[in-house]
């Protein structure tokens, strides 16, 4: 059974004690709100892991990532982080290939694939970010964009390692605009993701396969968009940051 995941992606906010607290407030109010398939991780930024992923241990349901690893393990790479040293801290998850990081850091394709080996060589599970720009969109590129960031990046591993991907569908015009896809838009693109990957690896890891929606997701839209069949849970940008809404879109699995 593929398992239902609310993430929160902090981004760059929050300094050291809003982090704290936030967190803390979030561990404190989900606790009886997820079970079983369920999770809820939260990606924070670097200076909050050691510190979450220490009050995450009590926890078999909230999980602490991070929001980018270099693909490298160790070196003369002033100001980055591997995903072994991030591993070493209890982290779980790492974002990986969000539109953000492609758009500002000129993150490709190419480079993403290298990170994605990184971070499962050391037991980190990438939650692999794809998704296509308005402009894309509008020329009716989309199912083209999406393929080929999911072929280039990840279809190169083994059906072993990619089962343990989580994949976000952003669309880049959703993200951070209050302008949501609608739930039919956003099921139309995950049964096409969950199709490519039945076609690469097979029906029954494409059927396990968590897919998130990421996009202005917050607690008045996420039930309507976890109700769809290929919806599997949400990254959340904007509404991760306040508890309250956070754990309202957490709650919206049991609704
Ligand atoms: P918003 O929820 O703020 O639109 O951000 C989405 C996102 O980029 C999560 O990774």
């Amino acid at each position: 059974m593929r398992k239902k995941i609310v993430a929160g992606n902090w981004k760059m906010n929050k300094d050291y004690s809003e982090g704290l607290s936030l967190f803390s407030e979030v561990l404190n109010m989900v606790k009886d709100e997820v079970r079983g398939e369920q999770l809820v991780v939260v990606c924070a930024p670097f200076i909050h892991l050691n510190s979450l992923s220490g009050l995450a241990k009590g926890s078999s349901q909230v999980f602490v990532g991070a929001q980018n690893a270099h693909q490298e393990a160790s070196g003369a790479y002033t100001g980055e982080i591997s995903a072994g040293m991030l591993s070493s801290i209890g982290v779980e998850y790492v974002i990986l290939g969000h539109s953000e990081r492609r758009q500002y850091f000129g993150e490709t394709n190419e480079l993403l694939a290298k990170k994605t080996d990184a971070a499962l060589k050391n037991n980190l599970k990438p939650i692999f970010c794809i998704g296509e720009t308005l402009e894309e969109r509008e020329g009716g590129k989309h199912f083209d964009i999406i393929k080929s960031q999911l072929a280039e990046a990840t279809f190169h591993l083994s059906a072993e390692d990619f089962s343990k991907l989580v994949i976000a569908y952003e669309p880049v015009w959703a993200i951070g605009t209050g302008v949501t896809a609608s739930s039919d838009q956003a099921q139309e693109i995950h049964a096409f993701i969950r199709a490519e990957i039945a076609s690469k690896y097979g029906k029954e890891i494409a059927d396990d396969i968590t897919i998130l929606y990421g996009g202005s997701c917050n607690p008045k839209n996420a039930a309507e968009l976890f109700a769809q069949h290929d919806i599997d849970g949400g990254l959340i940008g904007g509404a991760s940051l306040k508890s309250r809404d956070f754990v309202d879109i957490v709650k919206t699995f049991n609704n």
